[in-house]
């Protein structure tokens, strides 16, 4: 297949595109000195220069806080960006991934979502991302619109300017600082390597629509804080605290975890479970 990666030198996209060429594929990496999603003609340019018959699309406004305060900003990239890209994918007659987030939902329902329920987001982040959802999904039919949930990877997150989570608290560990994390925000952290490998997998399937792609299980950032020092062998102080203390910007879901009930449906849920992951992650360095 022809596949094009939009955001291709994003934390996530960096993985897709070496997860996708690994397979054979023939992969156009579009970055954004190439794209600017906005821009409905540079997304129609770099599309019809390479004519996929896949798209992905990883590219977004990242910056969950900074999202708060660039509102309209948020939503041109996340949301009239997406449907840009739907619109020339739909054109060339290509399928469509989008990549979106568990922040769709306001984390009240006190269990694991599933692609049915409701969506309900509590930020800027997670409405504009709801938006461009909608817009994939009225735009081409061929969509797999795909919810991932606190990624990390071995590239840089380019929107939060820094290493990944993991990578963070490590650093922090060996300095010897004394790590504040919230033990009141449940969610389930998910290696970029395979969401690019389920990727991979279900763009092979003609089984379109809503799709939660996370690792199993669930654990606070406190728990995950405490899981990464004890599987790194660190010893390092954490003290739990309170999503009141932690002075975020963006409210957040307090139970954020989704159901990769779609994906079981069609028997092709290949995550494991959080802590698997993240012991295959720190193996990696
Ligand atoms: N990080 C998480 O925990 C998380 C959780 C749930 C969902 N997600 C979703 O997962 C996807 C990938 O996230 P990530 O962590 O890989 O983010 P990332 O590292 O910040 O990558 C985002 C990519 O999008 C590009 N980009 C930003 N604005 C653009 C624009 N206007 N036009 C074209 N490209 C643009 C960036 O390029 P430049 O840096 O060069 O601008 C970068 O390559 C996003 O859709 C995000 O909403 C992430």
């Amino acid at each position: 297949m022809k596949v094009a990666v939009i955001g291709a030198n994003g934390q996530l996209g960096q993985d897709v595109t070496s997860a996708f060429a690994a397979q054979g594929h023939e992969v156009a990496a579009l970055n954004h000195s190439e794209m600017a999603v906005e821009s409905s003609e540079s997304v129609r340019a770099a599309l019809d220069a390479c004519r996929p018959e896949l798209v992905i699309n990883t590219a977004a406004f990242t910056n969950v806080d900074r999202c708060e305060d660039e509102a309209i900003q948020a939503f041109v990239i996340n949301a009239a960006g997406a449907r840009n890209v739907a619109l020339a994918a739909q054109a060339l007659g290509a399928k469509l991934i989008q990549i979106s987030t568990d922040y769709v939902f306001d984390g009240e329902k006190g269990s694991a979502y599933v692609e049915t329920d409701p969506p309900r987001p509590l930020s800027v982040y997670g409405n504009s991302k709801l938006a461009g959802e909608f817009c994939v999904r009225a735009a081409v039919p061929r969509h797999f619109v795909v919810r991932v949930s606190g990624i990390y990877g071995h590239h840089l997150c380019r929107g939060k300017g820094g290493p990944n989570f993991v990578d963070t608290m490590l650093a922090r560990g060996r300095k010897g600082e004394e790590i504040r994390m919230v033990d009141d925000q449940i969610a389930t952290p998910t290696p970029t390597a395979e969401i690019a490998r389920q990727l991979v997998a279900l763009s092979q399937t003609t089984e379109y629509g809503i799709y939660h792609a996370t690792s199993e299980g669930c654990c606070s950032w406190y728990e995950f804080t405490l899981a990464i020092f004890e599987l790194a062998g660190l010893k390092a102080r954490v003290e739990p605290i309170k999503t009141g203390d932690s002075g975020r910007r963006a409210p957040r879901p307090k139970y954020g975890v989704l159901e990769n009930a779609a994906l079981k449906r069609i028997s092709l849920n290949l995550f494991s479970h959080w802590r698997t992951g993240l012991e295959n992650y720190l193996k990696d360095f």
